[in-house]
C-alpha cells in the first residue's frame, strides 16, 4: 500500500472506532476513497512535468515509459482521394470497412461489417488470430459482392504498440488490452497478415498502410480540419498521437521527406502517476502486470474491473450491501462488473435509481436500499472523475509540449466509447482543462471523430498510395 493510502486508512480505522452504525463507518470510508482517488491540481502539474520529461527521453530513443513511436507519415492535406478498404483491429471487435475519399475533405463509409473477436482467437496463436482476420475479410468481400478480379488497397489499423519501419510495415512491441496471441511479438504484423491472406487464397488485396488507431483518428480529424494536431483514443484502451517536428525526433535515422511526422505516444504506458492500493491489485491480476499503468486507470477495459475490486473490498469490510450474504459472491468473478455497468449507473438520473436497482435484482440481490445504490453510483463517479481528469492532464501535457503558451487553437480528434458514451466524461475533462489552463482552455476543441480509426487509416492508405505512384 502506498504510504499516503496507509495514512488515510489508519485515519479511517481510528475514526471508525468511535462509530456505532455501519452507515457512519461507510460514510467515513467513502471520504477515505474520495481522497485516495482524487488528483490535486499540484499533482496534475507534476504529472504534466513528468510527462514532458518522458516524451523528451522517448523522442531521443532513450529508455522511457512513453515509447514515442515515429509513424512515417504526416497529417493529410484534405485532397487525398480514392476507394480503400480498412481493417480495424484493436479492442473486442474487428471491423472491415470500404471508404471513399472525395478529395474535398469529405469521406463516406459505403460498407462495413463488425466481427466479435472470440477470446480464444485473442489468446491463442498468432496464426489462429491472423487466419481469423483473413476469414473476416473473405466474408466481407462475399457479403458486398466485391469483384475479386480487381485489386483493393487496404489499410490496417492495428491498435497496439508497433515499432514502425515505414508506413506499411511494423513489428509488434508488445500486446496490450488482453491480447496474448503467441508468435506475434517482434514480428512484422503486415507480413503476418499477408501470409494469412495467402493461406486463405485471398489475392485481391494490396496491403498499403499500417496505422495505430490514434493515427487514424488524427488523420480523419486532420482531413476535415487543418487545425487538428492531436488524435486521442479513450475507449477499451487509451492513447494519443500528435504532429512533431522532424528535427525533434532524434530516434528517426532513416530518410523522411517532410518537416513534420506523426508520433504515437503509447501514453497508456505512462508510469509517472501515483497508484492506489486498488490500482495495484488490478495490475497484479492483469495479463500484463507492471505495464500500462495510465491505461489501467483511465480506459474502458479496466475501469469497471477497478470498481469491482473496490466494491468487493467494501462488501468484505461490511460497508456496503451489508444485509446481503450473497453479495460478495456476485462480484468475485473477474469482470463481473464492467465499465458499461458503471456507465449505466452514472446515467441513472431517475429519482429512485431504478436502473441500479434492476441491475442488482438481476444479480439476485433484490433489496438494495436507496442510500446504498446512491453510494455505489458515487463510487463509479469517483473512479470516472479520476479517469477523465488524468486523460485531460495527458492531453494538456501534449498540447503544451507542442505549443507551450497555447498561442494557437488546437483541434483534438477523439474517438472511443468512453469519450462518446460515458455520462459526464467529456464534461469532466473540460473541467480539468479549465482548472489547469484558465481561459486558455477555450483554445482546445475536443471533437468526437467517429469511425476515425477506420476512415483515417484509409486516408493514410491514400497518402501511402500517392507516394508509391506519384502523379506525373
Ligand atoms: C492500447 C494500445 C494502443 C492503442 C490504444 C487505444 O493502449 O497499446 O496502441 O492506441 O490501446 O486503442
Amino acid at each position: 500500500m502506498a504510504e499516503e493510502d496507509q495514512e488515510l486508512l489508519h485515519l479511517f480505522l481510528v475514526m471508525e472506532k468511535g462509530m456505532a452504525s455501519s452507515r457512519d463507518r461507510s460514510e467515513a470510508f467513502f471520504s477515505y476513497l474520495e481522497k485516495m482517488f482524487s488528483v490535486s491540481l499540484k499533482e496534475m502539474e507534476a504529472f504534466i512535468n513528468g510527462f514532458h520529461s518522458e516524451m523528451k527521453k522517448g523522442l531521443s530513443g532513450a529508455e522511457s515509459s512513453l515509447k514515442m513511436i515515429p509513424c512515417f507519415v504526416d497529417r493529410p492535406t484534405g485532397s487525398e482521394r480514392g476507394d480503400f478498404l480498412a481493417l480495424d483491429l484493436g479492442g473486442t471487435n474487428l471491423r472491415v470497412l470500404a471508404v471513399t475519399l472525395d478529395g474535398k475533405r469529405s469521406s463516406t463509409i459505403s460498407a462495413t461489417h463488425k466481427f466479435v473477436i472470440p477470446k480464444e482467437k485473442m489468446q491463442g496463436t498468432g496464426v489462429v488470430l491472423f487466419d481469423y482476420i483473413a476469414h473476416c475479410i473473405d466474408l466481407f468481400l462475399t457479403e458486398y459482392q466485391m469483384d475479386r478480379g480487381k485489386n483493393y488497397d487496404l489499410a490496417f489499423t492495428f491498435s497496439f504498440p508497433v515499432e514502425q519501419m515505414g508506413v506499411a510495415s511494423g513489428n509488434l512491441i508488445t500486446w496490450t488490452k488482453g491480447f496474448t496471441a503467441t508468435g506475434v511479438r517482434g514480428r512484422d504484423v503486415m507480413v503476418l497478415l499477408r501470409e494469412a491472406l495467402r493461406r486463405n487464397h485471398i489475392q485481391c488485396i494490396n496491403l498499403t498502410a499500417l496505422a495505430n488507431d490514434t493515427v487514424g483518428t488524427l488523420a480523419a480529424g486532420g482531413y476535415v480540419d487543418p487545425a487538428c494536431d492531436l488524435g486521442v483514443i479513450m475507449g477499451t484502451g487509451t492513447n494519443a498521437c500528435y504532429r512533431e517536428r522532424i528535427g525533434r525526433i532524434g530516434r528517426v535515422k532513416s530518410a523522411y521527406d517532410g518537416e513534420y511526422m506523426i508520433v504515437n505516444l503509447e501514453w497508456g504506458n505512462f508510469d509517472g502517476v501515483a497508484r492506489t492500493f486498488y490500482d495495484r491489485i488490478l495490475d497484479q491480476n492483469s495479463v500484463n502486470p507492471g505495464a500500462m499503468y495510465l491505461e489501467k486507470m483511465v480506459s474502458g477495459m479496466y475501469l469497471g474491473e477497478l470498481a469491482r475490486i473496490v466494491l468487493l473490498d467494501l462488501i468484505k469490510r461490511d460497508l456496503i450491501l451489508v444485509n446481503e450474504p450473497t453479495a460478495g459472491a456476485c462480484f468475485t468473478e473477474k469482470r463481473s462488473f464492467t465499465t458499461e455497468d458503471m456507465s449505466r449507473f452514472e446515467g441513472d438520473t431517475g429519482e429512485g435509481l431504478e436502473k441500479i436497482a434492476s441491475f442488482f435484482r438481476e444479480k439476485g440481490i433484490p433489496k438494495v436500499p436507496f442510500h446504498e445504490r446512491k453510494k455505489i453510483k458515487h463510487l463509479c463517479s469517483i473512479l470516472s472523475r479520476r479517469a477523465a481528469g488524468l486523460g485531460a492532464a495527458a492531453i494538456t501535457a501534449v498540447l503544451s509540449w507542442m505549443d507551450p503558451q497555447l498561442d494557437r487553437g488546437h483541434t483534438v480528434a477523439v474517438d472511443g466509447t468512453l469519450f462518446e458514451k460515458y455520462p459526464g466524461f467529456k464534461a469532466g475533462m473540460r473541467h480539468v482543462f479549465k482548472s489547469l489552463l484558465g481561459d486558455k482552455a477555450e483554445k482546445i476543441a475536443l471533437v468526437h471523430t467517429k469511425d476515425g480509426s477506420g476512415k483515417g487509416a484509409a486516408i493514410i492508405a491514400a497518402v501511402a498510395a500517392a507516394v508509391r505512384s506519384p502523379k506525373k
